[in-house]
């Protein structure tokens, strides 16, 4: 049985119609690539460019800016056999997402960061492109406004005084609604190769140097031979309690469905904000999210569904 299934991201959005076709052609573009004899993971790395290219998400163009009014991303592959490649703060590339399946293909590693990512991947030969979009600008100085304002920042409670420090700290050379769609996708195919891909512009106004859950492989990304993961949300709890590959131990245990319900209920008992998808050996498909919206699209049997959750308002 073909599987896939690709989300755009968990968190306080409101998704719309430009999401829901954006999911749908990376979900419709990786059912292509997989008829016409491609394997798990060139369907993968195929969906999560295009996802990588719509503006609309928080992944290559149209990434979330930084503190400094960057972008810094982070991307992810693996393979059911366990090879896998990423890179984290990753800087002016189109699509990030190549530079991690490079890091698979030809190096000896699994993780590249900084400006070691960009030198390899400027080696590599991709396509260079700022990736702020005049979207996320806006957002970003209404967020940065709300800062010096004094106002919390989702998730980062803490940035609000450490950025009082920051503007007194004659070495800080940056210009002084977190938000935390990423995309990722999980591809089984006929064969029962699986592969899991993330790509991510992580969270408005993090730290320079900041990386997120998507790059680090266990925790937003993570394939075996039991099945693929890929997470969204606030990445930092996905780290510490290494998500991605909780769920998948758990999918031998219980199969998709009862892993998925076992880890979304340690996420709600700790108040974690992030959503999972994931599909194991068998080809079965699971999605969870605890926070107020979460896209997805998902192909199975040769039939394509669509969800956007819109956010709900939670009660006081
Ligand atoms: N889940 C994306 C991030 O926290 O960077």
């Amino acid at each position: 049985m073909t599987s896939i299934i690709v989300h755009g991201g968990a968190g306080t959005y409101s998704p719309g119609a430009e999401h829901e076709k954006a999911l749908a052609q990376a979900c419709e573009a990786a059912a292509r690539v997989l008829a016409s004899g491609g394997s798990a993971c060139d369907a993968a790395v195929e969906a999560t460019v295009l996802m990588e290219n719509a503006p609309v998400l928080n992944a290559g163009y149209g990434s979330s800016l930084n503190l400094n009014g960057e972008v810094e991303n982070d991307a992810a592959i693996m393979l059911d056999d366990m090879s896998c490649g990423s890179v984290a703060a990753l800087h002016g590339f189109a699509n990030p997402i190549l530079a991690a399946r490079y890091v698979m293909e030809r190096t000896d590693h699994v993780l590249l960061v900084g400006c070691g990512a960009d030198a390899f991947a400027r080696h590599a030969g991709l396509v260079e492109r700022d990736q702020r979009s005049p979207a996320r600008i806006e957002r970003y100085r209404r967020a940065r406004a709300k800062l010096e304002r004094g106002e919390d920042i989702h998730f980062m409670p803490r940035l609000r005084a450490f950025y009082d420090e920051l503007r007194n700290d004659p070495d800080w050379d940056g210009e002084r609604d977190p938000e935390s769609g990423t995309v990722g996708i999980v591809v089984r195919d006929e064969s029962g190769r699986i592969a899991a891909a993330s790509s991510t512009g992580g969270m408005m106004l993090k730290l320079p140097g900041r990386v997120g859950d998507t790059g680090v492989i266990g925790a937003g990304t993570y394939c075996d031979c039991r099945g693929g993961v890929s997470a969204t949300g606030h990445g930092e709890p996905v780290i510490r309690h290494g998500m991605g590959r909780a769920l998948v131990e758990a999918f031998a245990d219980v199969g998709a469905a009862g892993a998925m319900a076992r880890v979304m209920r340690t996420a709600c008992d700790e108040s974690f904000e992030f959503g999972l998808i994931g599909i194991d050996a068998t080809g079965d498909v699971a999605i969870g999210y605890s926070t107020q919206a979460m896209s997805w699209a998902a192909f199975e049997d040769g039939v394509l569904r669509t969800f956007l959750s819109h956010p709900i308002p939670r009660s006081t």
